[in-house]
């Protein structure tokens, strides 16, 4: 290979490693913090977030903010963990929260959770989001599907939420799960408000009580609490590992969540050929491309009633 022989080569050369200066450093940068530290805590100044933030944000749509009038039965916090560069799937989860009936005689906010955002390009697109929609919780944890963030979220809501107001319940679920929010509110509002762990359960190792699958769990407020200050789950290193699996051992050991409750089959996986909907569902998960997605929202008539205008032609 011919050696560059030519300041002007040297010069062509410069501004791509300014580029890979500038894309490739932050992405070399160790990961800064392990697991065991993930105690979340709204933690967005590394990125540069803290700025965007400060700005009062407008009060986020709420799915379910019922007329002041009326009476609540109960509270609900549906945590949706997600990452920074799903911005088209959260667009459309967003959505599927906006369009779908209020839930009667309760409060139902949703957030997009996320762990710490390093990536500047991230950050500052969050920033806008924040800004935009104002529904976004980001903990002090490392972005990493099983490395404590089920456990960041549920021991950080109870302190980030301590001083203002509250919720009866706090709900874990994910990006691909499409969520019947006034249906679950109807399974939950006959239940009680304490010591509850209600989901998609399945039976795991000869345990009594099942665990709740990581397409979307309910704990009462008492138990959310619980894990933020249950120093054993820390000591057993029991944050690591198949999270969702993991809540249900922290559970069992200290004999919590001992109202449990299963929703199959109103909860339940999408299957290959897209034929499986139930007109009772609570949650339908494994939504993971555009095209189950739209299947769900033919299902559930989200599609229909567009009025007809010459401006948009749908086949
Ligand atoms: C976030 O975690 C880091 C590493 O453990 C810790 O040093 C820092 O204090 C935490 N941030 C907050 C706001 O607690
Ligand atoms: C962001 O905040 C930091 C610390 O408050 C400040 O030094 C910096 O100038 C701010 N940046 C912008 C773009 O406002
Ligand atoms: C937890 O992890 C730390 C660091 O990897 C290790 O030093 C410690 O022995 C572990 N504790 C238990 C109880 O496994
Ligand atoms: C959607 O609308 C059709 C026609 O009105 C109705 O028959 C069907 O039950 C609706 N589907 C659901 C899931 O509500």
């Amino acid at each position: 290979m011919k050696k560059p022989s030519t300041p002007t080569s040297y010069l062509l050369l410069a501004p791509l490693a300014i580029l890979l200066l500038v894309f490739l450093l932050p992405s070399l940068r160790p990961s800064p913090r392990d697991a065991s530290d993930g105690l979340g805590v709204l933690c967005a100044r590394r990125a540069g977030l803290s700025n965007a933030t400060a700005v009062a944000a407008p009060p986020p749509v709420d799915v379910s903010s019922p007329p002041p009038s009326e009476p609540i039965d109960f509270s609900l916090l549906v945590g949706v963990l997600t990452m920074p560069s799903r911005r088209e799937r959260r667009d459309i989860v967003r959505m599927a929260y906006a369009l779908q009936p209020r839930a009667a005689r309760a409060r139902v906010d949703v957030r997009f959770v996320f762990c710490d955002v390093t990536d500047p390009v991230d950050a500052a697109l969050l920033a806008v989001e924040i800004k935009r929609h104002g529904d976004i919780m980001v903990l002090n944890c490392t972005e990493n599907m099983n490395d404590g963030k089920t456990y960041a979220y549920f021991s950080s809501v109870p302190r980030l939420f301590a001083s203002g107001r509250r919720y009866d319940y706090v709900m874990k679920t994910d990006d691909d799960t499409y969520l019947r929010v006034a249906e679950l509110a109807k399974e939950l509002r006959g239940k009680p408000r304490e010591d509850v762990y209600l989901g998609y359960g399945y039976a795991m190792g000869g345990q009594p009580m099942p665990f709740m699958h990581g397409m979307g769990y309910v704990v009462s407020w008492d138990v959310a609490s619980w894990v933020a200050g249950a120093e054993e789950i820390l000591a057993r290193n029991d944050t690591l590992g198949p999270e969702d699996l993991m809540f249900g051992k922290w559970l069992n050991l200290a004999g919590r969540g001992r109202n449990r409750y299963d929703l199959k089959p109103r909860m339940y996986d999408l299957n290959w050929d897209m034929d499986n909907f139930r007109p009772d569902t609570v949650a339908v998960h494994t939504l993971k491309t555009n095209q189950r997605w739209a299947a769900t929202f033919k299902y559930f008539n989200v599609t229909a009633g567009i009025k007809p205008s010459d401006l948009h032609h749908l086949p």
